[in-house]
């Protein structure tokens, strides 16, 4: 691999924490969410990519192996997307155990009932519930407690993240408030830094089938790594107005799942819009121009990822060495930490 890893940047420079459940595949709506958001802040801020392994587990604990191998292919996404490994680091969640300690401290400061109000996890419940019949375990409920850990054992400075992802950021912030004001010096300065949060500019992606949310266990989403032919059969299924029959029939762009798209893919939407409003545009050409445009996009990306998936133990390395200076910074901040809570014995 060309690439290799930097030594570690200026201290004064602002710190990024963010990060992906290895559950799957990325997909573009992990693209337009939240990767390109990180690959743009990489090199003005210091950028840690979570492999949030121990939270996929809270949806998937029945299947650990899954979990292992995404992180893998997660930490391959970020890569084909443009994370640069010289200035980035790739972490694993599980390899920093200050985050599971944290999350048992910050669990006395939330509500069961604070956690049943978050509405991105009250819309994750109905779903596996809908999909699978599941109740719900105490740690699924708990993850936005241990994502307040992950951002703060690291000193976070700014979270770009996903819409969907505000609750979780707003029960971090929220925790922060909590934890300082108790554990806090007297004269308040506080242990844990309160992160600001970066919303993604595009509007949430939507699934082929019109579902609000492209989702891998929705079947619904177009992943980073799926082929050109892969995309073109994919795009063909996805949802376009119900009341354009005919081709000549006038269509509603904002409407359809397909023009959604088009907005995000193809430069020439404003023209797509009008031509789809006055009948002169059939849906079936319109859907091969979308695969088009999308593998026009998605091409570099491919070609990065293959050049990076020829190397799996190169980039586990830059993982675990990623991973190695990420647990360096956690365990100050859980010095401070256990400090505020009289648990500093000094065994050792
Ligand atoms: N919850 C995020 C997701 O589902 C992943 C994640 C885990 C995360 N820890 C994080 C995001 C910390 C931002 C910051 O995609």
């Amino acid at each position: 691999m060309n690439q290799t890893q930097a030594t570690p940047q200026a201290t004064n420079q602002k710190r990024i924490l963010t990060g992906d459940r290895p559950t799957g595949k990325l997909h573009i709506g992990h693209l337009f969410g939240s990767l390109q958001q990180r690959v743009a802040l990489q090199h003005q801020y210091q950028t840690f990519v979570l492999l949030a392994d121990v939270q996929a587990l809270t949806d998937h604990f029945h299947n650990p192996a899954l979990v292992r191998e995404n992180v893998l292919e997660v930490a391959l996404d970020n890569l084909a997307v443009g994370l640069d490994p010289n200035v980035s680091r790739l972490v694993i969640q599980s390899q920093i155990p200050q985050i599971a300690e944290l999350t048992v401290f910050f669990s006395n400061l939330v509500t069961l009932s604070r956690l049943q109000q978050n509405p991105t996890v009250k819309t994750e419940i109905a779903e596996k519930r809908s999909l699978f019949g599941e109740s719900v375990t105490y740690g699924f409920l708990g993850y936005p407690v241990s994502q307040a850990a992950d951002i703060t054992i690291f000193d976070a400075d700014l979270v770009p993240v996903g819409e969907d992802q505000l609750p979780q950021l707003e029960q971090t912030r929220e925790l922060v408030r909590k934890f300082n004001s108790i554990y806090g010096k007297a004269d308040g300065a506080g242990i844990l830094k309160e992160p600001q949060i970066q919303l993604s500019a595009t509007p949430r992606v939507r699934g082929l089938d019109g579902n609000s949310k492209m989702g891998k266990s929705l079947g619904n989403a177009v992943y980073l790594s799926d082929s050109s032919v892969t995309v073109g059969e994919k795009v063909l299924t996805a949802l376009t107005d119900p009341l354009k029959a005919r081709k000549t029939d006038p269509g509603r762009p904002e409407v359809c799942t397909v023009f959604s798209y088009h907005q995000m893919f193809s430069p020439n939407a404003p023209e797509i819009a009008l031509e789809c409003r006055s009948g002169a545009r059939g849906c079936v050409d319109c859907k091969l121009q979308l695969a088009r445009s999308i593998n026009t996009q998605l091409e570099p990306i491919r070609q990065t990822r293959a050049f990076y998936q020829s190397r799996p133990k190169d980039v586990m390395d830059l993982v675990m060495e990623g991973t190695r200076e990420a647990g360096a910074i956690a365990e100050v901040t859980l010095a401070r930490v256990k400090e505020g809570l009289y648990l500093n014995y000094g065994f050792d």
